[in-house]
C-alpha cells in the first residue's frame, strides 16, 4: 500500500500482494486494506469476491482447477468436475474438511488443444478422462471413510 502511496485505485494490485504475502485474503486483512486505502469495507469485499483469483478462505494443502472452457467443456470437462466433486464429496470453490484438497474451476488454462485440461498443484495436465484424472488426485484425496478410521 505503501508503494502506491495509499491510493485507493490501487486496490487490486494490493490485493494481489496480500493474497500473495498471506496465501488467502481473510476478513480483518480485507478490513485493513479498506481502512488503509479510505475504502468502503463492502466496496473492497466486493472485489474480493468478484474475482476467482482471490481467495478468502485458506486452501488445501493440495489444488485442482478443472477448466470449463468451451474447448475442454465439450471433450467432457463436466465429467471431470463431478468426478472429483464426488470423490472429495466438495463442490467447486470448497476445499475438503481435512484441507487436503481444493477444488476450483476456470475459463480456459491456454491449453486448449490437450483439453480437457486440468491443473493439479500448479502442473497443467491436458487429455484428462474421469479415469486418469480420479487416479491422479487419489493421492491426494483421503475418502471420508479413511478420515473416521483415523
Ligand atoms: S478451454 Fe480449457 S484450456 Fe482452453
Amino acid at each position: 500500500m505503501k508503494r502506491h502511496q495509499y491510493q485507493p485505485d490501487a486496490l487490486i494490485e494490493v490485493l494481489h500482494k496480500a493474497q500473495e504475502l498471506f496465501g488467502y485474503l481473510e476478513l480483518d486483512l480485507l478490513l485493513h486494506i479498506a481502512h488503509s486505502l479510505k475504502l468502503p469495507p463492502s466496496h473492497v469485499y466486493g472485489v474480493a469476491t468478484f474475482y476467482h483469483f482471490f481467495a478468502l478462505k485458506p486452501a488445501g494443502a493440495h489444488t485442482c482447477v478443472i477448466c470449463m472452457g468451451t474447448a475442454c467443456y465439450v471433450k467432457g470437462a463436466a465429467s471431470l468436475l463431478s468426478t472429483v466433486e464426488q470423490m472429495a464429496q466438495i463442490q467447486a470453490g470448497e476445499t475438503t474438511a481435512d484441507g487436503q484438497l481444493s477444488l476450483s474451476t476456470a475459463r480456459c488454462l491456454g491449453a486448449c488443444g490437450s483439453a480437457p485440461a486440468v491443473v493439479i498443484d500448479g502442473d497443467v495436465m491436458g487429455y484428462q478422462t474421469p479415469e486418469t484424472l480420479g487416479a491422479l488426485l487419489t493421492i491426494h484425496v483421503q475418502s471420508p471413510g479413511e478420515e473416521e478410521a483415523q
